[in-house]
């Protein structure tokens, strides 16, 4: 399937409706996780107000930002091409300003202006609201950095643009940064400490989505079920909270409890889980609503209790079997995706083999699977040599995609004959005539259009399937429209 690759890094130009009287042109793209697409939405929106309208235009933009991402080295690299490119736009156009934002902002700090003499401003993922003075200063003819980190910031103010949408699904961030510290990952350094949203502007962010027609909503975090409002500040200063404050705390359970609740025709997913936060009260939840989708991504990095130990994930793989008995106890058809990191340092193929079994007894829908790329600053690149060869990282890599195509082909094949919920997102990429939408699970499935539409909850009943989608034929519409 598509995503299963090495990496899935892409980047996107976004677009956004002209505002009356703006003149000048702002070009944005994002690289990385689903944090950074909306994290430009709302830059759009705070520079909308500066007097920027978007282009998907390199050549004619005033600004150029690009969003970028630092999880892994090749991530990194992608950005740094780019940046070439908009050098060979600037001889044309010398006026064009570059920012960079995002987490190889916050990496690489300063530093940037000097490695990149094309770049003109660096802002952290917590700065953007500095934008307008930053921007201030580049006109002056300055270069501007901002990279503070803040322990409270969620951006619930402010009102994303909803660029490039399909006018279906839309993603609300709950929680913003990472306190989890898994010895690989450079989130912690990048986005700071866990805080998180106040559930008051996440339900009116939800409820005026609802008022345009949106169908699925996807809750988004590092790590949502982390999620913890207690009247504002960090996730670890709770215990410091008033009985009130503790009494009135709205966990992911509640918060999820709640927006089901309130909108039972809705969609909703959520993204990213982790196993250690993951608590039985969300998985009720999720069994208690029809409209909670029977899908969540679960990492495990590794199916090696040595290796989960040296990676600061803290649970074991025992226990990880048993939160997955346990979703699939109270949700039997519930899929489960995975991320997977092979040649992480001091991997055995002892340790790799147990990754393999840990597979075989999940079975996983699908998967993000990826070689170890050691991050400058983290735990890991400090007490670890990365001593796994690249090409055994590679062959190993190989192997557990090889396991994971098999795996969805399994799970997919298993829908053959049945009739599923598909609500319908976009045409196929691959033939017009053609519906792409999924199912609960998140399941692509394609089916001929007849007079169905964008938007529409329809039964489609499954006649095939390749690992990566189903194929089928729309037989009514389903009951939730
Ligand atoms: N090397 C390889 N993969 C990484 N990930 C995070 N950090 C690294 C790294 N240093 C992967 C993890 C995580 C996903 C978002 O990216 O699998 O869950
Ligand atoms: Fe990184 Fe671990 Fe936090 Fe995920 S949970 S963002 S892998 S530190």
């Amino acid at each position: 399937m598509e995503k299963i690759i090495d990496e899935n890094i892409q980047g996107q130009a976004l677009s956004l409706d002209k505002k009356e009287g703006n003149t000048r042109k702002l070009f944005i793209e994002s690289y990385g996780c689903q944090m950074n697409f909306s994290d430009s939405e709302i830059v759009a929106s705070i520079l909308a107000k500066e007097g920027f309208n978007t282009t998907q235009n390199l050549e004619d933009a005033d600004l150029v930002l690009v969003n970028t991402c630092s999880i892994r080295e090749k991530a990194e690299l992608t950005v740094r091409k780019r940046l070439e490119k908009y050098n060979a736009v600037k001889r044309i156009n010398p006026g064009m300003k570059v920012g960079v934002l995002g987490c190889m902002a916050e990496r690489l700090k300063s530093k940037f202006l000097e490695e990149e003499k094309i770049v003109d401003l660096v802002v952290g993922p917590d700065a953007y609201k500095d934008l307008p003075n930053l921007i201030e200063e580049v006109d002056a003819g300055r270069n501007a950095v901002n990279v503070i980190l803040s322990k409270e910031e969620t951006y619930g103010d402010i009102s994303p643009v909803r660029l490039q949408s399909n006018g279906v699904s839309a993603f609300v961030s709950i929680t913003r940064g990472c306190d989890n510290m898994c010895t690989f990952c450079v989130v912690p350094f990048t986005r700071g400490r866990e805080r998180s949203r106040d559930p008051q502007s996440i339900i009116e962010e939800i409820d005026d989505l609802v008022a345009k027609n949106f169908k699925e909503i996807t809750l988004l975090g590092q790590n949502v079920d982390s999620y913890l409002w207690y009247g504002g500040g960090l996730k670890k200063d709770f215990e410091k909270a008033s009985d009130f404050q503790k009494a009135t705390a709205v966990n992911f359970a509640k918060l999820l409890d709640m927006v089901a609740e309130k909108h039972p025709k809705i969609r909703l997913r959520f993204t990213t889980s982790n196993p250690q936060d993951m608590t039985m009260d969300v998985i009720e939840v999720m069994a208690k609503h029809k409209n909670i989708c029977k899908y969540i991504h679960l990492p495990i990095q590794s199916g090696s209790d040595r290796i989960l130990k040296e990676m600061n994930r803290l649970h074991t793989r025992q226990e990880y079997f048993d939160l997955i008995d346990n979703i699939k106890r109270l949700i039997p058809d519930c899929a489960i995706s995975q991320d997977i990191i092979t040649g992480f340092p001091t991997e055995t193929e002892e340790d790799h083999k147990d990754t393999l079994s840990l597979m075989e007894y999940v079975k996983y829908e699908y998967g993000f699977m990826f070689a170890y790329s050691e991050r400058p600053g983290t735990l890991a690149a400090r007490k670890l040599e990365d001593d796994i060869p690249e090409e055994v990282k590679k062959r190993r890599l190989a192997e557990i995609i090889e396991l994971q195509r098999a795996h969805s082909e399994y799970r997919h094949q298993a829908f053959i004959g049945k009739t599923v919920e598909i609500l319908i997102e976009k045409a196929s990429k691959k033939s017009d005539a053609h519906w792409s939408g999924r199912t609960t699970q998140n399941t692509v499935a394609v089916f001929p259009k007849g007079d169905y539409k964008v938007g529409d909850f329809v039964m489609v009943r499954v006649d095939e399937c390749t690992s990566a989608t189903l194929i089928g034929e729309a037989v009514g519409y389903s009951d939730n429209n």
